[in-house]
């Protein structure tokens, strides 16, 4: 199994996500880290440790806290998607049996590489503020992982946060490019280009069923898809985190294109702003696989059958 560790700010799609990963049976899950983004470290942390409780796997798989803010800017988080806690209430009255593992974050994530290097893939659904600090810590990292494959930004589309700007990009540009920027062999980068195409829709969740997962999904996702319908028109909920979790372990599901992409952090208007040079005029190495398309259907059906198990 391929060892993975998650990096999440457990909002609704991250933990959709996590479900996605530990239902796979795809992976050797070693950990799981959270930061701040949707909602707060705490939030985060403890949303990520009822997730794994629904599952059963709170006692094999760690969930070790990281960044509690960016690395340069105020917080910014997103409860108008996520909702007040950050699961649309779902899990509002689950009680917390098993907290955070100790340590921090970023150590977790050198610690680990270190020990299995070569091994590890990380899989990235939140502001990149604890691989930044990773990666400031042990530069070698770039080299010892396998692979990272990112949930962020968009290069051919407008944002969800300014105009531009997609939120995880948009949270910490800082660590972004740090990231970015960092020379990583195998980076992938899975934009909202794509993940606005993978929609769950209302028939997904009644082919869930009435399981204890199937009503976690419908409750977790009613508010969010109600607030996504007034703003695309669409009920809906796009799954943006699983989708790059799908992409680790069923990467057929997406084309991917090589290109050099960077991320603005000095413009009063375009901060987060992820950039594509699709004609190489910057005449940079690609640094990025960047997801250019998605067969949404099949995605769907993966995520749909691997719930439902
Ligand atoms: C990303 O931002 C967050 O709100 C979601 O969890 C996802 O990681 C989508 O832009
Ligand atoms: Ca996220």
């Amino acid at each position: 199994k391929r060892k993975v560790i998650l990096d999440v700010d457990t909002g609704v799609d991250d933990a959709l996500g996590i479900l996605l990963a530990v239902k796979s049976g795809q992976f050797d899950v070693l950990g799981i880290t959270t930061v701040n983004g949707n909602v707060s470290l705490d939030q985060a942390t403890a949303n990520t440790c009822k997730i794994l409780q629904l599952l059963g796997a709170e006692a094999a798989i760690p969930v070790v806290r990281g960044s509690d803010r960016p690395l340069l800017r105020p917080h910014y988080f997103e409860h108008r998607i996520h909702g007040a806690d950050g699961l649309g209430g779902a899990l509002r009255d689950m009680e917390v049996r098993q907290g955070a593992a100790e340590g921090f974050g970023p150590d977790y994530i050198v610690d680990r590489v270190r020990e299995y290097p070569g091994e590890v893939t990380l899989i990235m659904t939140a502001p990149l503020t604890n691989l930044a600090l990773a990666l400031l810590k042990y530069p070698g990292l770039v080299h010892d992982v396998k692979e990272v494959v990112v949930m962020g930004g968009v290069v051919a589309g407008f944002g969800n946060v300014t105009p531009t700007a997609e939120y995880n990009m948009y949270v910490d540009p800082e660590a972004a490019k740090l990231v970015l920027r960092a020379g990583f062999p195998s980076l992938t980068l899975v934009g909202l280009d794509v993940t606005r195409r993978a929609l769950l829709r209302d028939e997904h969740i009644a082919a869930l069923g009435e399981t204890p997962i199937g009503r976690y999904v419908k409750h977790s996702t009613a508010d969010y898809m109600q607030r996504y319908s007034e703003r695309n028109g669409v009920r809906a909920c796009a799954l943006h985190d699983p989708l790059a979790v799908g992409v680790a372990f069923a990467r057929e599901v997406v084309t991917t294109k090589p290109y050099y992409v960077d991320v603005e952090t000095r413009s009063e208007l375009c901060d987060g702003q992820t950039v594509c040079d699709f004609q190489n005029r910057l005449g940079q190495k690609p640094n990025v696989q960047v997801c250019t398309d998605v067969d949404a259907d099949a995605f769907l059906r993966l995520f749909v059958q691997t719930l439902s198990r």
